[in-house]
């Protein structure tokens, strides 16, 4: 077997690897596992590029694989679990940025050498550029908003769209110039080139800005999608198979995870691109309530002997679990409720915190069983059966305003906890969730209040639990 047919089957099993790593990534008890299988892939197609191509030699590529890996793994460790969709922004942000300039070196290549490019290969050059450069500046965008460095308001001025689609035609022009199918205003292609990169870079910023932060999970995982677009079409640069496959694989598993988004919200993909969705708070914090609504609350004490002498149990987990890092506590309120013989279950979904999948990481840190966590259409008609249902700093999935056709959350398909006997909610004040709105559930007549951080809440409801 010689040296180039060796690195093909490298690619191939590095692509094989690929896919059955994101094949494990479909349950919680696999995950682990595919993930590790993808990055043993990625190290396999790492090593075979650069040996193949004989870009550098191997101190070059150990001292480089090293310090990647010290910076992964460092992020890895270091970034919150809510701060994963900033995370994945930049790393998104990178890749398209990774793209763009393998295809602004390959036309650099390809004029060093007089050749134009006006073959196949120009049409990758300009999907790659154009893909990534968007990618990376609308992802670095999206972290800013997400890290509150840029306003999570819908930034919008007029003629908005118009100003896009004009830099879009723009940009569609200066394309066919750089695949040498005509020339513009008599430049060099370079820098055509040049100009196609700061275009690119613009329409980035303005097709991120006027998405609401609210959104910006939905955002992140299709600029994910496009990252791995872009990857793709560099694979066609560069004729790398392996490329070509990984950069397909990103671009349709993002967008699968933005669909499911979507529907988890009942948003249209371009509702959340066009729709300027989530602007200004427009709850009412507790103590400042200017209506006559009234919210019952109740202390540990209290909520403990409703959940202790309950039958059955439903716990709803959302963004505050995380934020208030309870999920240790709540297992442990859980196995006091369950050794009394009361019946626990989780309640999930889709888009409870900050990601697809977050409370069911979260759930995992603290060892509860998979078997105990339910989706949204397997646990909703439970609720009119259960005793009592533990909302745990969620708010919007759980507010019952989805069913009002006058509501911005209309139709986002809801947990109705609000058929239980009685609800307690934990949270810290009566103020509003990710949409900005004020949530009816706080005051109806079977729901208490435990105001408070989650997990000091929690580490009370403990103690209680065991003596009540
Ligand atoms: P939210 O509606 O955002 O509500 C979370 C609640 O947690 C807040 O109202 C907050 O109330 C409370 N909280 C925060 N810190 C707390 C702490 N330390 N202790 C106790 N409570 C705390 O969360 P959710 O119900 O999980 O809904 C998720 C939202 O994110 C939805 O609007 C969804 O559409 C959106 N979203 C999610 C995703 C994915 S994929 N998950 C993607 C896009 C958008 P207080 O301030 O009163 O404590």
């Amino acid at each position: 077997m010689n040296f180039s047919m060796a690195v093909e089957i490298s690619y191939l099993v590095a692509s094989v690897l690929f896919v059955v790593g994101l094949k494990r990534l479909q349950s919680p008890a696999t995950a682990r596992g595919g993930n590790q299988l993808a990055a043993l892939a990625m190290l396999i197609a790492i090593v075979a590029t650069l040996l193949d191509n004989q870009i550098i030699d191997w101190t070059a590529i150990l001292i480089g694989m090293f310090t990647g890996t010290f910076i992964g793994f460092w992020a890895a460790k270091k970034v919150q679990m809510t701060q994963m969709p900033e995370l994945v922004g930049i790393f998104n942000g990178f890749g398209g940025a990774a793209s763009a300039l393998v295809a602004g070196a390959e036309l650099l290549r390809l004029q060093s050498l007089n050749i134009d490019s006006t073959q196949g290969e120009g049409l990758s050059i300009v999907i790659s550029c154009l893909i990534g450069t968007v990618t990376f500046s609308g992802s670095f965008v999206a972290f800013g908003k997400l890290k509150g460095i840029v306003s999570g308001n819908p930034i919008t001025f007029p003629l908005q769209k118009t100003l896009n689609a004009i830099l879009f035609i723009g940009l569609l022009f200066l394309g066919g110039s750089i695949m040498g199918m005509y020339t513009f205003a008599d430049l060099p292609t370079l820098t055509t080139f040049f100009i196609f990169t700061i275009a690119a870079l613009s329409l980035g910023i303005l097709l991120v800005l006027p998405i609401g932060g609210a959104d910006m999970p939905v955002v992140i995982s299709l600029l994910n999608s496009y990252s791995g677009l872009a990857a793709s079409a560099a694979g066609f640069v560069i004729g790398s198979n392996v490329l070509i496959i990984s950069g397909a694989l990103v671009g349709a598993s993002g967008l699968i995870l933005t669909l499911i988004m979507c529907k988890a919200m009942n948003r249209s993909l371009s509702n959340v691109a066009f729709g300027a969705f989530g602007g200004e708070s427009t709850g009412s914090p507790q103590g400042n309530d200017d209506s006559d609504k009234i919210a019952r609350s109740v202390d540990p004490e209290g909520a403990a002997m409703i959940l202790a002498y309950a039958q059955s149990v439903v716990i709803v987990p959302g963004y505050g679990l995380a934020v208030a890092q309870a999920q240790h506590e709540l297992r442990k309120v859980v196995d006091n409720l369950e050794e009394r013989g009361v019946d626990v279950k989780y309640a999930i979904h889709p888009v409870a915190g900050r990601m697809p999948g977050h409370m069911n990481v979260l759930l995992a840190e603290a060892d509860v069983p998979y078997d105990k966590l339910f989706d949204l259409d397997e646990i909703n008609d439970d609720f009119s059966r259960t005793d009592v249902v533990l909302v745990v700093g969620a708010n919007d999935v759980v507010n019952p305003e989805a069913h009002n056709p006058q509501s911005v959350i209309a139709g986002m398909p809801i947990l109705d906890v609000d058929k239980a006997k009685s609800v307690i909610i934990m949270k810290r004040s009566l103020s509003t969730g990710f949409a900005g709105i004020d949530n009816p559930l706080f005051y109806m007549d079977h729901t208490s209040m435990l105001f408070g951080d989650a997990k000091d809440s929690m580490n009370d409801l403990v103690r209680e639990v065991r003596e009540a």
